[in-house]
């Protein structure tokens, strides 16, 4: 009898208490904002741990670009799609990233005689570059007076940044990242979900759209998919902080295209600004300026997607079976015209 009532008294107690906490749970401000804060913590951490690092010195066998079948392969040793025709279905995934109501930055650079390829640039870029998405290109130049007035789709935007002007083209190139790395400090493109890098003397031929969007996206450069890695272009003098080991590498990558969330871009072009520093400090000038940067950062913080050949071709380059199309490519130039040095 005492036993039951003792009983009874204790399930009324525990039933009162979790009640009590239930409640308290669901109308207490300060547990509600700890638990907010957490879930919030969560993700800030899940979105650093996006980079994909890998350790120095590590030694695993080349990837290959093309599969016996002839075909690109779909993915990388670490899983990172490597985008193709055929990879994607393009209205699928412009309809899914068009619910997102995205913004694309993309930066390009043209200084000195590169004035001459903005036409075309950006003629060919309204043709198949994010259609029907909100893009905001950011052109750094040194002749202002010379960006041509093409007319931009909707929700497309073009702001010129005035700089100064440089004197081997060398330098041109080996800028990029410090004025990737500003631009984004300005808080100037913080409406942006990515960012892209393009070189300007090339052309858009074919559709460039939201498949090609992720963390950090590096492109697959069109004249190096079937090198050994130890023939690659890399910066081989260890001085540099460029520098590769023959034993290493995965792909390589063009310089032509880099691309990615506003945060790893930041880290990319703030890390090779760095390395360009410590080399320009002891006068060494990287095989490719900052590609032979772009190339080492890439070798330990893997793109997690990676675009094929098809969206950084040469025009000088024929169309081989494995290519089914060309998306953007580079444009023949004499480079006695645009550039000040040879
Ligand atoms: C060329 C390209 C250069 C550089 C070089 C590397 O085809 O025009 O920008 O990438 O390959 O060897
Ligand atoms: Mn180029």
């Amino acid at each position: 009898m005492k036993l039951q009532s003792v009983n009874a008294f204790l399930i009324m107690f525990a039933g009162t208490v979790v009640i009590g906490l239930f409640y308290f749970g669901f109308t207490s401000p300060s547990l509600r904002y700890i638990e907010q804060r957490l879930c919030l913590n969560k993700t800030k951490k899940s979105r650093e741990n996006a980079l994909l690092q890998s350790p120095q010195g590590f030694i695993y066998k080349q990837p290959s670009v093309v599969g016996p079948d002839g075909k690109v392969g779909p993915l990388t040793p670490w899983l990172a799609p490597i985008v193709s025709e055929g990879s994607f279905d393009p209205t699928l995934i412009d309809a899914i990233y068009k619910q997102q109501n995205i913004t694309v930055a993309t930066t390009i650079f043209a200084l000195g005689k590169y004035t001459i390829f903005l036409k075309d640039f950006l003629e060919s870029a309204e043709q198949h570059f994010f259609v029907g998405f909100r893009v905001h290109y950011y052109v750094f130049t040194d002749h202002p007076e010379q960006v041509p007035d093409v007319k931009l789709g909707e929700e497309h935007e073009l702001t010129v940044m005035t700089v100064n002007s440089l004197s081997r083209w060398q330098e041109m190139s080996l800028g990029r990242m410090k004025r990737l790395e500003l631009l984004i400090e300005s808080g100037l493109v913080n409406d942006a979900d990515y960012l892209f890098s393009l070189d300007v003397d090339t052309k858009f031929y074919g559709r460039w759209g939201a498949e090609s969007l992720g963390d950090l996206i590096g492109v697959i450069h069109a004249w190096f998919y079937y090198t050994p890695r130890e023939q690659f272009p890399y910066e081989r003098r260890p001085e540099s902080q460029a520098f590769v080991p023959y034993s290493e590498g995965d792909y390589y990558y063009g310089g032509a295209v880099l691309g990615g969330s506003v945060k790893q871009v930041y880290q990319l072009a703030k890390t090779c600004r760095e390395q360009l520093d410590i080399d320009a400090a002891k006068s060494i000038e990287a095989a490719w300026q900052e590609e032979s940067h772009l190339n080492k950062y890439f070798i330990y913080n893997k793109p997690s997607k990676l675009l094929s050949p098809e969206y950084s071709w040469d025009d000088k380059r024929g169309t081989p079976r494995e290519m089914k199309m060309v998306r953007f490519s580079q444009v023949p130039k004499n480079y006695d015209e645009v550039r000040p040095n040879t």
